[in-house]
């Protein structure tokens, strides 16, 4: 049968992983974090001290292919470690934002991602699930916010979870990983061309979920 995928795109901290959860939990169906994929890769490579260039990018496309992966109980485990964490800190963004550019690895990943498709639905978050992953997905929304804006929650959410760094060195990350996921040549960061565009800068959580299900109803 024919699995329906919703796909949400957009910039770092635009909100898309939390507007994918709460969508997949209010319809019932399959979450897919693309990120947390090349996060692992990124992880995985520093785990086995290979550095996350395109010089090794044939070792780098191995890793994201055979990447040990265990998701249990809301934890998400590389082999035999707990990465829960590790995988959600700035670096590990950053690290995923380098290895991502590189085209095997994209194509490393591609499978795993196409697999994540099962009854009832799927939604899906990243960059380009709209554009290369899912291209015949019946509702894509590209989300976005101002940079101030979400380097601003990206500072909420840290210092929530007790991690001190500055707004200004946020802001500059947002932007560096900005720039080089737009300006890469593989599968840049871009709306598809039939993607619904959603500036969430003046929205709620809830008022972004409203809007993608009042789109994904009117579909039907
Ligand atoms: O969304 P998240 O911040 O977890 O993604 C981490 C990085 O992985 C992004 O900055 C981007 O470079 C890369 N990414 C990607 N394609 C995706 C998802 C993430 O290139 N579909």
């Amino acid at each position: 049968a024919d699995v329906p995928v919703i796909c949400i795109d957009g910039p770092t901290a635009s909100g898309k992983g939390t507007l994918a959860a709460a969508l997949a939990a209010r319809l019932g169906w399959h979450y897919l974090d693309s990120g947390a994929l090349y996060r692992l890769t990124g992880l995985a490579a520093r785990r086995h001290g290979v550095a996350l260039d395109a010089a090794h990018e044939p070792r780098l496309a191995e890793l994201a292919r055979a990447l040990p992966l265990r998701f249990a109980d809301g934890r998400v485990w590389l082999g035999d470690e707990d990465v829960s964490e590790a995988i959600r800190a700035e670096q590990a963004g950053m690290d995923a934002s380098r290895v991502s550019a590189l085209p095997a690895v994209r194509a490393a990943l591609f499978e795993l991602q196409r697999g994540a498709a099962r009854l009832p639905g799927l939604v899906a978050d990243g960059r380009d699930m709209g554009t290369v992953i899912f291209p015949a997905a019946p509702l894509k929304v590209f989300l976005t916010a101002g940079v101030q804006e979400r380097a601003e929650r990206r500072h909420r959410q840290l210092q929530a979870r007790g991690v001190s760094v500055t707004l200004e060195s946020l802001r500059a990350d947002l932007q560096e990983r900005d720039a080089r996921d737009q300006a890469r040549a593989t599968a840049p960061l871009k709306p598809a061309p039939d993607a619904l565009l959603l500036d969430n800068s003046a929205l709620s959580i809830e008022q972004s979920v409203e809007q993608v299900l009042a789109w994904w109803q009117a579909r039907q």
